[in-house]
């Protein structure tokens, strides 16, 4: 069976970059190695649109989002989390394990937070060391409003803004410098289009003042032993040596495409499942709905485990399936990856098929024509 992976992450990985990671390893303490990490680095800036200091661990996202807790923060600290989804709540689960005292923004699952309603809680809780957000919640498709979050957080020399954009940093614009956000997350399986495995953060100068004093417990993600062996052109312990030549590639590819040209390419894809999503009579979960991912409702009597299970186990295609409270409600489709608008239609085109078996009649063709339509057209 020929398979296809769709879902928002692991994604799909590009033969050629497989190959370059398949190259014997090289030794992370060689000079060799040295000069491949400090372009990765550096090109990882242009990504993040950033002059800050950016770290590649070996952990997946949620390392990096434990890494941003405990580097920054103190027990007995408060913090805003915002929690709009099951990553906003993991940010909440990470500060409690830490000692760090939690203010709540709930935010109803497939909205985007209000900034004014961070505002509030800043003004009501002025001793806050940080605002975690997500600039992307998987879990619901939908963007937090991360450059209005950080005009209000600049504005205060005590508190960070601490963004998780493992989903979102390299799909969409994401100014990090420009927009003031202190601390930034990614992860290699999402729009770096690569194995799980890295987690990559930046760290501003005004969060480094916090690095500086924070005394969360902390050994392996330590962002000062970091900054450290940074400075001698290494990583304090051993490199994910084949995956940072992996990401070495992507980003060469990347910059060889153009920043505009890829967060083009994310929405192209988008525009055109959700096109298709309405003329297959279907509705979006999100009202604030992103272009990283096309979260789906089940139609009313399917469930939309079922229709995932289908789509995998019968047809090789692997999509995901809703999260928490929203477990069999939804379906997500991812637009970053090694992914092209051929495989779109292949997702359309399973979902109208697996939606029919399934019992929810669809006109064959209703989504694929829409989406063919408006790729031939934009
Ligand atoms: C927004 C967001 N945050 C955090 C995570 C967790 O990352 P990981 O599973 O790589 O630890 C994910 C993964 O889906 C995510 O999408």
């Amino acid at each position: 069976m020929k398979r296809y992976l769709m879902a928002p992450g692991p994604v799909a990985v590009d033969p050629h970059v497989m190959l370059v990671m398949a190259e014997p390893v090289i030794h992370h303490r060689s000079p060799q190695f040295s000069e491949i990490l400090t372009r990765v680095r550096e090109d990882l800036k242009y990504v993040y649109q950033t002059k800050n200091d950016i770290f590649i661990m070996a952990s997946s996202g949620t390392g990096g989002m434990d890494a941003s807790v405990s580097n920054m923060l103190s027990p007995g600290d408060k913090a805003i989390c915002i929690i709009g989804g099951k990553f906003g709540e993991r940010w909440a689960e990470l500060c409690q394990t830490y000692g760090v005292e939690t203010v709540n923004i709930d935010v109803e699952w497939g909205r985007a937070v209000d900034p004014g309603q961070v505002e509030d809680a800043l003004s009501a809780h002025p001793d806050c060391k940080a605002v975690f957000v997500q600039a992307h919640e998987t879990s619901t498709g939908v963007k937090h409003p991360v450059k209005e979050l950080g005009e209000i957080v600049a504005k205060r020399d005590n508190t960070l803004l601490i963004v998780d954009a493992i989903s979102a940093m390299g799909v969409y614009d994401l100014k990090t410098d420009e927009w003031g956000l202190d601390v930034v997350v990614s992860g290699s399986q999402k729009s770096f289009s690569l194995p799980p495995g890295l987690s990559m953060v930046s760290v501003s100068e005004k969060a480094w003042r916090f690095a500086e004093q924070a005394k969360c417990p902390r050994y392996y993600f330590n962002f000062l032993k970091e900054r450290k062996a940074l400075a001698k052109k290494t990583t304090a312990y051993t490199s994910a040596v084949s995956l940072i030549i992996g990401l070495g590639e992507v980003l060469k590819q990347f910059k060889a495409m153009g920043l505009d040209a890829l967060f083009a390419h994310h929405r192209r894809l988008s525009e055109a499942v959700k096109t298709a999503v309405a003329s297959m009579g279907l509705e979006l979960f999100p009202k604030d709905a992103s272009e990283a991912i096309t979260v789906i409702k089940a139609p009313e009597g399917i469930d939309g485990t079922e229709v995932v299970k289908v789509l995998r186990e019968e047809y090789g295609i692997t999509i995901a399936g809703g999260q928490a409270h929203l477990k069999g409600k939804v379906f997500r489709i991812s637009h970053y990856g090694y992914l092209s608008e051929w495989d779109m239609i292949i997702a359309i085109a399973a979902i109208e098929r697996a939606l029919n078996q399934l019992g929810h009649k669809v006109a064959f063709g209703s989504g694929v024509a829409a989406a063919e339509e408006y790729f031939a057209n934009s």
